[in-house]
């Protein structure tokens, strides 16, 4: 298969809910900075005042303050530590737009079809084991003429970024995340569903690490 992200059978959700327990209590103090600028153009991307949003692996919930007070949203995660984070997160900014915080697998959504106005997942096609079965689910789950904003670090293909990324991603199951994560999953998966198209695809601050996409379904 051409396009599999390397090492891809190598984490299942039980790698994810390991790796993400270790995180909780140190992720704030590690990621909230430095990957800010990602969750500042996912939000301002998937935003819909007045409308409901679907925040998929909401993670300690570091983008819902970044959302319009009017805007109603639903965050999901496989991870309760990282949950219990983002209630707190809620409580304690009086954030009463967020309608709930759930547990739930990405790839399986207990949503009926069409229930959101948008998706947005800043920081998480990289982390689902399987993030072709994980977009189905998000184009799924998405009103028509609604929109999948993602951020995530797309892979180098050649050069020393990408013999490192190689590296990293031997490590995969225990760093929780496919760090050779390459575009054409994204681009691939795009192109062979006729109703969603490419709306944006622009890099982003750190140095052009991350990348914003937002993918949009016919309406
Ligand atoms: C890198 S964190 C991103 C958290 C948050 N979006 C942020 O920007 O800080 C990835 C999150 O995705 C969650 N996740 C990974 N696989 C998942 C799955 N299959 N279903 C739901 N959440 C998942 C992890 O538990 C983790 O909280």
């Amino acid at each position: 298969m051409t396009n599999a992200v390397p090492h891809e059978s190598a984490i299942g959700n039980a790698d994810v809910e390991a790796a993400y327990a270790r995180w909780a209590p140190i992720y704030d103090l590690t990621f909230a900075l430095v990957m800010r600028p990602g969750r500042v153009a996912a939000a301002a991307a998937a935003d819909r005042p007045g409308g409901l949003v679907l925040d998929v692996g909401v993670g300690t919930g570091l983008e819902l303050p970044l959302f319009d007070k009017a805007t109603r949203l639903v965050g999901i995660d496989l991870s309760r530590p990282m949950l219990a984070k983002a209630h707190a997160r809620v409580a304690s900014k009086r954030l009463n737009q967020v309608e709930g915080l759930l547990v739930m697998d990405a790839m399986h959504l207990a949503f009926p079809d069409a229930t959101f106005d948008a998706v947005v997942a800043p920081y998480v096609l990289t982390v689902v084991p399987d993030p072709r079965a994980s977009l189905d689910e998000w184009a799924r789950v998405v009103k028509p003429g609604g929109e999948i904003v993602l951020v995530n670090h797309v892979g180098a293909e050649r050069g020393a970024v990408a013999a490192i990324e190689a590296w990293l991603g031997r490590r995969s199951a225990s760093l929780g995340w496919h760090p050779q994560f390459p575009w054409a999953v994204i681009g691939d998966w795009i192109a062979a569903r006729p109703g969603m198209t490419l709306a944006e695809r622009r890099p982003l601050a750190p140095f052009g690490l991350f990348t914003l996409t937002r993918i949009k379904k016919a309406g």
